[in-house]
C-alpha cells in the first residue's frame, strides 16, 4: 500500500523543491507563534511528497513560503532551481497553487474564473478561453460552468479550484489540504485528478491531516510538529517505527493469559519481552508477527496444542495514526489550542 511505486530503485532524481532551515515568527501585540521552526525538505522531481500534521503544525506557511507569498525569516528555499525570494517571478510562473486561499471570485461563473487565472498567467484571450473549457472538460464541470461560483457545492469549488492551478501546465504544484471537507466519493475523484497529474510527470506537495491520503497518495511523508520535520521515509517506513504488523489475541479463560504470553514468547522467539504485552481484564495479549500471517498460523497452533481457547485473534497492520502517536504523544487529529 502507500505511494504511488513509480520510483525505480536507485534512481536518481533533481530536486524539484528543496528547502532549508525555513523559519517563520508571526509576531502578534500578545504573543509569538514560531510557525515555521527550521524546515527541511527535499522532493525529487515526478514525485509526490505528503506534508503531514495537526491543525497549526506549520503546513500552510510552508506551502505559503515556498509558492513565494511569504518570505521566511531565516532559510532558504529552491523551486526547480529558482531562489523563492531572490527569483520570486520565475518560481511564481513555474508553480500551480491551490487550496485555503480562495483566489476564486464569487460572483463570476466558473468559466469566467478559469478564464480570468489564464490571463493572470499572461495567456491571450483566446488561449486563456481555450484552456478553460479543456479543464473544466477534465474536472467535470462544463454543465455548471456557466453558474456563479456562489451557487457550487464544496467539492466543485475544489475541483474548480485545483482546475485554476493547472492554468499554466505548471511542473511542480502545491495542493494545500486539497480534499478536506469532501465526502468520500469527491475524495476519491480528487485523488484519481492528482494521480493523473503525477503521471504526466508533475511533482507534488500536498499538505493533509489525512494519514490514509497520505499514504494513498506519497512517494514520501514528512510529519510536520510545531513548525519542524519530525520524521520521514515512506508510508511503510514510518509504520515500522512503530514495530511493524503485531498479532493480538483474546484467550477465552483469563486464567491462562499469562501462560499464553509464554508459550507465544517460545514459539516465536521473541528476544524482547518488552515487544509483548498483557491486559489481564480484557484477556488480549499482543505480540510482534514480523512474519505476518505465518506467524498467525503459528500463533494458532502453538495455543490450540496446549489447550487454549482463544475468543478473538487478528493481525493488526499499524496505522500511520499509531505512528503519529508513537512520534508525538498526541493524536494527528487534536485540535491545537491557538
Ligand atoms: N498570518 C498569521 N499571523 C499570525 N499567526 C499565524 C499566521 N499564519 C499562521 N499563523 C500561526 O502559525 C501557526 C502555523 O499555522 P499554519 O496555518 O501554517 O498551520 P497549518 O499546519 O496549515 O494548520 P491547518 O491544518 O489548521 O491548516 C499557527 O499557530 C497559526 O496560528
Ligand atoms: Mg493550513
Amino acid at each position: 500500500m502507500g505511494g504511488l511505486r513509480h520510483i525505480q530503485k536507485g534512481e536518481v532524481r533533481m530536486a524539484a523543491i528543496e528547502a532549508t532551515g525555513l523559519v517563520k515568527t508571526f509576531k502578534g501585540r500578545k504573543t509569538t507563534v514560531k510557525a515555521l521552526d527550521g524546515i527541511d525538505l527535499d522532493v525529487p522531481e515526478g514525485t509526490v511528497l505528503g506534508l503531514l500534521g495537526p491543525n497549526g503544525a506549520g503546513k500552510t506557511t510552508t506551502v505559503r513560503v515556498l509558492t513565494t507569498l511569504m518570505k521566511p525569516d531565516a532559510g532558504t528555499a529552491r523551486v526547480l532551481g529558482h531562489d523563492v525570494v531572490t527569483e520570486a517571478d520565475t518560481v511564481r510562473s513555474l508553480v500551480g497553487l491551490s487550496g485555503q486561499y480562495a483566489a476564486v471570485d464569487e460572483l463570476l461563473t466558473g468559466r469566467e474564473n478559469l478564464w480570468m487565472f489564464g490571463r493572470l498567467y499572461r495567456l491571450s484571450s483566446q488561449q486563456a478561453k481555450q484552456r478553460a473549457e479543456e479543464l473544466l472538460a477534465t474536472f467535470d464541470l462544463t454543465e455548471a460552468a456557466d453558474r456563479i461560483l456562489k451557487t457550487y457545492s464544496g467539492g466543485m469549488r475544489r475541483r474548480l479550484d485545483l482546475a485554476g492551478s493547472l492554468i499554466a501546465h505548471p511542473k511542480v504544484l502545491f495542493l494545500d489540504e486539497p480534499t478536506t471537507g469532501l465526502d468520500p466519493r469527491s475524495r476519491l475523484d480528487l485523488w484519481q485528478i492528482i494521480r493523473d497529474r503525477v503521471r504526466e510527470g508533475v511533482t507534488i506537495l500536498l499538505t493533509t491531516q489525512y494519514l490514509e491520503e497520505a499514504d494513498e497518495l506519497a512517494d514520501s511523508i514528512a510529519v510536520v510538529d510545531h513548525g519542524s520535520v519530525i520524521a520521514r521515509g515512506t508510508a511503510d517506513e514510518l509504520k515500522a517505527k512503530v514495530g511493524g504488523e503485531r498479532i493480538e489475541v483474546v484467550v477465552h479463560d483469563p486464567g491462562d493469559t499469562v501462560r499464553a504470553l509464554e508459550l507465544l514468547t517460545g514459539a516465536l522467539r521473541i528476544a524482547d519481552p518488552e515487544s509483548t504485552t498483557l491486559e489481564e481484564h480484557t484477556r488480549r495479549i499482543t505480540v510482534p508477527a514480523p512474519g505476518g500471517s505465518s506467524a498467525l498460523v503459528d500463533v494458532i497452533r502453538t495455543l490450540d496444542a496446549a489447550d487454549i481457547r482463544i475468543a478473538d485473534i487478528g493481525l493488526r497492520r499499524p496505522t500511520l495514526d499509531d505512528v503519529f502517536l508513537t512520534l508525538t504523544g498526541h493524536e494527528a487529529e487534536q485540535k491545537e489550542s491557538l
